[in-house]
C-alpha cells in the first residue's frame, strides 16, 4: 500500500496515476479532511471507466497509513509573494519534521519519498528526523528534470520522445546537472547529432521549464505526478530502474552529509545502489556548485 500525504494538486494527481496504472491501493492524507475525502471519492468514481480495482481512502487520520510500503510526502507550502526561498525552507522543514514523526510512528518499515520543495533539503531533513536507513529515504526531483530533458531533446531533433535516454543529477533546482555525456537517442550519443549551441539551449529549457509552467498556471502538476508514479512503480514492483534520485551521500562522488540527486538503482528497498559515474571535468564542476548550493541551504536551516 502507498500513502500520500498532501492532497493538493500534485498529491492528488499522483494518487490518480498510481491507481489508474494499477501500481497500488492509496491512502490520501491531508489536514483538510474534506479535501482528501472528496478527492478519494472523485477518483473512486473513475474506476469503472478506467478499469482499475485499487482502493482509495481519503482521510486526515495519520494512523490510516499503518503498514504502508511507501509514504510519499507532498505536503508543504509553495512560495508566496514576499516570501524568500529561505522562509519557505524553514516553514516546510517544520511541516516535514512533524509529518516524518507520524510516519516513523505508524509505518516504521516504509520507504519515504520526499516531494516537498526544496526537495534535496527536505530529503536531508526527513532522513535525519526519521532515523531510517538511508536507502529508505529519498527525494523525487531529477526524474522530473529528466522527463523535461528528454522532451526537449526530442523536440530539437524531431524524433520520438520514447527513443531518448538521459539522466539529470544534482539539485532539483536551477543548479541541476543534465548529463549531456550520457544522453542518447536510441543509443546514439546526442553530442553526435546536436551542436554545442543546441545542447546549451536544451539544458536551459530543461532548467527553466518548471518555472515557466508555474508562471503560466500557478504550479506544476502533471509532470511531477507522472514522475512520482514512475518512482512508485519502480519500488512497489521491485523493478530496479535507473534514474536520478535525491539521496543522502556518505562519500559517493566525494560528498558527505548532504542529500542531492545522483544516479541510483531504485527498487523494492528504495535506493538499492548508487551508481558512481565518471563525469567530464565541466560536469563535475557543475555538480560541485550544485552541492554547495544545497549545503548552504541546509546550514541556514541548522542555524535557525
Ligand atoms: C517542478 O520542478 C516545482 O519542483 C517542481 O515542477
Amino acid at each position: 500500500m502507498i500513502t500520500i500525504i498532501g492532497a493538493g494538486r500534485v498529491g492528488s494527481a499522483a494518487a490518480f496515476n498510481i491507481l489508474r496504472y494499477r501500481i497500488s491501493d492509496v491512502v490520501l492524507i491531508d489536514v483538510f479532511e474534506n479535501l482528501a475525502k472528496g478527492e478519494a471519492l472523485d477518483m473512486m468514481q473513475t474506476a469503472p471507466a478506467l478499469e482499475f480495482d485499487g482502493k482509495i481512502v481519503g482521510t486526515s487520520d495519520y494512523s490510516q497509513m499503518r503498514d504502508s510500503e511507501l509514504v510519499i510526502i507532498t505536503a508543504g507550502e509553495a512560495r508566496k509573494p514576499g516570501m524568500t526561498r529561505l522562509d519557505l525552507i524553514k516553514k516546510n522543514a517544520g511541516i516535514v519534521k512533524s509529518i516524518v514523526h507520524e510516519v516513523a510512528k505508524y509505518a516504521p518499515n516504509c520507504k519515504i519519498m520526499m516531494v516537498t520543495n526544496p526537495v534535496d533539503v527536505m530529503t536531508y531533513v526527513a532522513y535525519k528526523e526519521s532515523g531510517f536507513k538511508r536507502n529508505s529515504v529519498f527525494g523525487m526531483g531529477n526524474i522530473l528534470d529528466t522527463l523535461r530533458f528528454r522532451s526537449y531533446i526530442a523536440l530539437e531533433l524531431k524524433v520520438s520522445r520514447e527513443d531518448i535516454r538521459a539522466l539529470a543529477i544534482g539539485e532539483h533546482g536551477d543548479s541541476m546537472v543534465p548529463l549531456t555525456e550520457y544522453a542518447s537517442v536510441a543509443g546514439i550519443p546526442i553530442t553526435r547529432l546536436l551542436s554545442k549551441e543546441q545542447i546549451e539551449k536544451i539544458i536551459n529549457m530543461t532548467i527553466t521549464s518548471g518555472a515557466e509552467v508555474i508562471s503560466l498556471k500557478g504550479s506544476t502538476v502533471h509532470a511531477p505526478a507522472a514522475a512520482i508514479a514512475i518512482m512508485a512503480d519502480a519500488i512497489l514492483r521491485g523493478r530496479n530502474r535507473v534514474m536520478g534520485v535525491s539521496t543522502y551521500l556518505q562519500g559517493e562522488y566525494g560528498f558527505s552529509d548532504v542529500a542531492i540527486g545522483v544516479p541510483v538503482v531504485l527498487g523494492r528497498n528504495g535506493v538499492e545502489k548508487i551508481l558512481e559515474l565518471e563525469l567530464l571535468p565541466e560536469t563535475r564542476k557543475r555538480l560541485e556548485k550544485s552541492v554547495a548550493i544545497v549545503r548552504e541551504a541546509i546550514s541556514k536551516l541548522e542555524e535557525a
